[in-house]
């Protein structure tokens, strides 16, 4: 079980930006400035949490300040990937018992924070539009204070999902090479062209054979986009099935630092290096 203590103004690593250089990290290319890149999918069960804590710490080993929010106010499981026990989660934040800044972990080996989303109570799931709206201004407050936010959002369409993936400043959509998943894909990226017009949205393939076959499948949903939207998507990075990740999954570890030479590590960098190059 990781150790992680809640965040403080004592031990807070951005308080100091010279605690991140003792660090020793690297810094690639210019910072981007407190953006928000959120991962969607439409179906569930494709990759998104375990993609969006890689991508999180891939970012992190790169010498970003990240925050890694967990946004899927059904079935929030960023604290379960990684075994973290939070003190304090978005429950307490939406029902106004602390600031968003003060939910935040830090995880001490991946170098990066987390807000987790565990309600326990299920009273996220039916978040009231205008609490929402309180929620997203707080993030991007928190967001001031990270290079990159990663927000990892619920499966589905519903109201909340639509509004978090159209807040973000990049939408990652994740895709597999399942004609459901492609659908909802398809869907997502429709809805947030109509939500957020001229928006950056990004397609990701997971699960992929091999790099060959995630093209294939990107190029699939490109046609469908450009036939019935108008416009295609670029695709941010192709990741490859990869025992590893279950095997992290079951471990509660990161990806990145238990096999950063396996195939799916080396994809995920590989797209945070992309997410990098967005500007
Ligand atoms: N690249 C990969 N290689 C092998 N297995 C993977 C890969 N990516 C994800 N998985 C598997 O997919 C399963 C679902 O992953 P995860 O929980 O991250 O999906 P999700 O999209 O967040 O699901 P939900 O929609 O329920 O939130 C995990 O058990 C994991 O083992
Ligand atoms: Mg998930």
């Amino acid at each position: 079980m990781t150790v992680v203590q809640t965040a403080s103004p004592q031990d807070d690593p951005h308080a100091d930006p010279g605690a991140w250089e003792a660090t020793g990290r690297t810094h690639v290319g210019p910072a981007a400035g407190g953006r928000i890149v959120a991962v969607a999918s439409g179906k569930g069960g494709v990759g998104k949490t375990v993609f969006a804590i890689s991508l999180a710490h891939g970012l992190a080993r790169m010498g970003r300040r990240v925050l890694l929010f967990d946004g899927d106010l059904g079935l929030a499981n960023v604290d379960i990937q990684l075994g973290l026990l939070p003190e304090a989660d978005l429950s307490a934040v939406t029902t106004g018992r602390i600031p968003l800044i003060e939910a935040r972990l830090h995880h001490p080996e991946g170098d990066f924070d987390i807000v987790a989303g565990r309600s326990g109570s299920g009273t996220l799931a039916t978040i009231s539009p205008a609490t929402l709206e309180l929620l997203l201004e707080a993030l991007r407050e928190a967001a001031a204070s990270y290079d990159i936010v990663v927000l990892d959002l619920g499966a589905g369409l519903e109201r909340s999902v639509r509004r978090m993936a159209a807040f973000a400043d990049t939408l990652l959509v994740l895709v597999t090479d399942e004609p459901t998943s492609l659908t909802d894909a398809y869907a997502v990226l429709k809805l947030h062209a109509a939500d957020a017009p001229g928006a950056d949205a990004r397609v990701v393939v997971n699960l992929a054979t091999d790099h060959a076959a995630g093209k294939r499948t990107f190029a699939t949903l490109q046609r469908a986009c450009r036939t019935f939207l108008g416009h295609t998507p670029a695709l941010a990075g192709v990741v490859r099935r990869d025992e590893h990740v279950r095997e992290v999954i079951r471990r509660q570890a990161l990806l990145l630092a238990r096999y950063p030479t396996s195939a799916a590590a080396r994809d995920i960098e590989a797209t945070a290096r992309v997410v990098l190059t967005v500007s």
